[in-house]
């Protein structure tokens, strides 16, 4: 069995913090594993925690057609992921210590993955992954080496939904990540599957 399933099923059963006595399923993400850009949202929402698949609601509709307008596509060149793999009940941030308890999941895929550029959706995940004071509303779409690895932020959907103002924003932040993408990685726009 490859590390990747081995690593799926283990997380499958996880109860390493109290979210697994509320979910109906982990939600450990979907798309490539050999993508080299890598989406990192915050956690499963009443949707998602059905269907077992991240970003299946209203929001994951609106991140599927972000996604188009930069020739991306969940299933063909990209992987997405959460912080926390279960759903936070009546859908509140996930607590520090949720976070930090399911954060070894994420590094393990991180590390198999392998990605060149990863996209923040949202505050929670930014804070995260980039850095623990990250502003989103001044800091979307600013770029951070880590280890040779481009990492940026981008508002979240469901941030997008509740105020449209921002997408004209983040129509700017999706171009600068395609040109982003086209520089850095070399399989992404050519081998879609
Ligand atoms: N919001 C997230 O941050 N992740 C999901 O998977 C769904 C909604
Ligand atoms: Fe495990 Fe993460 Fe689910 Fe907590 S949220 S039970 S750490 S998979």
């Amino acid at each position: 069995m490859s590390n990747w399933e081995e690593l799926r099923k283990e997380c499958m059963q996880c109860k390493k913090c109290a979210l697994w006595e509320t979910r109906t399923n982990v939600v450990f993400g979907v798309g490539r594993q050999d993508a080299e850009v890598l989406f990192i949202g915050e956690g499963p929402g009443e949707n998602e925690d059905l269907q077992g698949e991240p970003f299946v609601g209203r929001g994951g509709k609106l991140l599927d057609d972000m996604l188009r307008i930069i020739g991306l596509d969940r299933k063909e060149n990209i992987y997405i992921a959460n912080i926390v793999k279960c759903r936070p009940p009546q859908n509140r941030d996930p607590l520090n210590t949720e976070q930090e308890a399911c954060m070894d999941w994420l590094r393990a895929q991180y590390r198999l993955i392998r990605p060149k550029v990863v996209v923040c959706l949202g505050r929670i995940a930014a804070k995260a992954l980039i850095k623990d004071d990250f502003k989103i509303t001044q800091e979307h779409g600013r770029w951070f080496d880590k280890d040779g690895v481009k990492f940026t932020a981008i508002y979240h959907p469901a941030a997008l939904l509740r105020d449209p103002g921002k997408r004209p924003e983040t129509f700017v932040d999706l171009k600068e990540i395609k040109k982003m993408i086209e520089e850095t990685c070399k399989r992404t726009y050519t081998e879609g599957e």
